[in-house]
């Protein structure tokens, strides 16, 4: 079998079944899935995803209080009754080490559901850019899927996908790539190019380019600005959340 990656801008845009026996990295740049790998770095038991709120308060009712913490965001901002919101910066050990996140975003737990039928489920980010990919190895079968926001695509999860994509690929000559996949590489190639001509690190211009984009649009909005400095730290977190699909939980394996 030919080794591919196929990237898909939306969730809406893949049918479950075309995941089905694959290995699929979830991508919410901005910040779900920043927010999942750094809540695992700093200590947190699992992260168990919801799709919705009330669902996620149904659950915590029948565990102690001190066994987990209530996480996540509607409309970017903390829930009502929540303990944390969606901002990376508030998973530190002191808050969630230990403790099982039950966790519920809007786009990003929406994309996991996507992923039901697939072999296996790696959580994406610029934070664990290079530890998804040493870990993805050989995979013959990648689908990258983008969370996008409220079916609309979004820029920064297009740009990780490309990064993954073109680390995967630059040196594997017969590797196939569907076209979202060729369109996200030179958009990711491009803001490597523009760094190096700056004079900047990646991250650093990843971060700035990150404040045109539409979740950074959103985020600068409404006061979440230094999120965007964290989301962008490229392989600040050498570790890789993957979803136990019979149990429904983000773990580190
Ligand atoms: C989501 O899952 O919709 C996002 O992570 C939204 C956010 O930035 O909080």
């Amino acid at each position: 079998m030919t080794r591919k990656i196929e990237v898909h801008f939306l969730p809406e845009l893949v049918a479950s079944e075309s995941l089905r026996g694959a290995t699929v990295v979830v991508i919410d740049v901005l910040r779900a899935s920043t927010t999942i790998a750094q809540a695992l770095a700093a200590g947190a038991k699992e992260v168990v995803p919801f799709r919705d709120v009330d669902a996620t308060r149904r659950h915590s009712e029948s565990l102690p209080r001190e066994s987990y913490v209530l996480g996540g965001e509607r409309g970017g901002v903390m829930i009502d009754l929540f303990d944390l919101g969606n901002s990376p910066a508030e998973y530190t050990p002191e808050s969630v080490g230990g403790r099982s996140v039950l966790f519920t975003t809007t786009n990003g737990t929406k994309a996991l559901e996507r992923c039901r039928e697939a072999y296996r489920v790696l959580i994406g980010a610029a934070v664990n850019l290079a530890a998804v990919c040493e870990s993805l190895g050989e995979t013959l079968n990648i689908q990258l899927l983008c969370a996008g926001t409220a079916g609309e695509v979004t820029r920064e999860d297009v740009l990780l996908a490309g990064a993954i994509a073109y680390q995967l690929s630059r040196h594997d000559e017969g590797i196939e790539l569907n076209d979202s996949a060729q369109i996200a590489i030179a958009g990711w190639r491009n803001i490597v190019a523009r760094a190096v001509g700056a004079g900047k690190s990646v991250s650093d211009h990843l971060a700035a380019e990150f404040r045109a984009t539409r979740g950074g649009r959103n985020l600068l909005q409404i006061g979440h600005g230094d999120d965007l400095t964290l989301a962008s730290r490229i392989d600040s977190l050498a570790i890789v959340p993957e979803l136990d699909l019979q149990n429904w939980r983000i773990g580190l394996p």
